[in-house]
């Protein structure tokens, strides 16, 4: 049996159109635009890729961007001045601040120095504190990305069996959270975890992100489980050339699993659709607008 593949690509293309659609009203009703800013500090070529992408799409749903690049060497209190002008700023509903920054900045500060409300990312200990206690949050794009494809392709997820393999602040513990909220008993594996394929073995949901390509073996997959796999690793091919694949065998693992995302065109283009979905968010919750339908939790 071949699994189901999730397509994560004509997903995110029609989250992107049910927010254009939303934008386009909260305009005609509201005279509101939402709008998201974007910082990079220095030059680091992939966050470039998706920076640009970002701002591409900003502007594809009718949202306002604005782009706000930094050179590297960019003082620390120079960047929690432009974070706390752009608080102030009432044009500006999201606010993404691209990591990884700079080694000379302190992350953490940085991103707490965002107002929570308009910390599109979901990265603020206000967001993440909110999320780990099942209230109303901002949530991180890439798991509330998966999430949605769950429960597109599954409906109710109650009483099943969960693993997360990875336990970043970006992914995995959020991820865990999430599933925790949709009452799935949830294990989240690591790179400590002992034999870590019978942990897999036992869930009928595996979300991976642990950044290792291919780790996750085709026979570690319990038959007709769901696969969600979050890595983008960039290999060797023939010829000289690079692919990307998964934290999964791909391969392998559609052959024993239900249903499974391809890389590329699974998570991928999900956690730029989301966090556009969370701009829009935010701009109605500033407004004190009910929220979009369907695209929050
Ligand atoms: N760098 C890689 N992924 C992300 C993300 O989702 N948000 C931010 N801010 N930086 C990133």
């Amino acid at each position: 049996m071949s699994a189901t593949i999730i397509d994560g690509k004509a997903f995110a293309a029609d989250i992107r159109g049910r927010v254009a659609e939303q934008v386009a009203a909260l305009k005609a009703d509201h005279g509101i635009t939402p709008g998201l800013a974007v910082v990079l500090v220095g030059s680091d070529a992939a966050s470039e890729v998706y920076v640009r992408s970002k701002g591409r799409m900003t502007v594809e749903v009718g949202m306002e961007s604005f782009e706000h690049r930094l050179p590297e060497e960019t003082s620390e209190a120079d960047l929690l001045s432009l974070v706390a002008q752009l608080n102030a700023d009432p044009a500006v509903h999201g606010i993404l601040v691209q990591l990884p920054l700079p080694g000379h900045m302190n992350s953490d500060a940085v991103i707490n120095a965002i107002d929570p409300a308009k910390d599109v990312d979901g990265f603020h200990i206000s967001n993440v504190g909110l999320l780990g206690t099942g209230q109303k949050a901002m949530v991180p794009c890439t798991p509330l990305g998966c999430l949605m494809m769950l429960r597109e392709h599954l409906g109710d997820m109650s009483g099943k069996e969960a693993v997360v393999i990875g336990r970043s602040n970006i992914v995995g513990k959020p991820m865990a959270h999430l599933l925790l909220g949709e009452s799935c008993t949830v294990s989240i594996a690591h790179s400590r975890t002992k034999d870590i394929a019978d942990v897999v073995r036992r869930a009928d949901i595996v979300v991976a992100a642990v950044g290792r390509p291919k780790m996750v073996r085709g026979d570690w997959i319990k038959p007709g489980a769901t696969v969600i796999d979050v890595g983008i690793n960039r290999v060797e091919a023939e010829g000289g050339k690079t692919r990307l694949v998964g934290d999964v065998d791909f391969d392998a693992a559609r052959e024993v699993a239900g249903a499974i995302t391809p890389v590329p065109g699974g998570v991928g283009p999900m956690t730029i659709a989301c966090l556009l979905a969370n701009t829009l968010t935010a701009a109605c919750r500033a407004n004190g607008l009910p929220e979009p339908e369907g695209l929050t939790v």
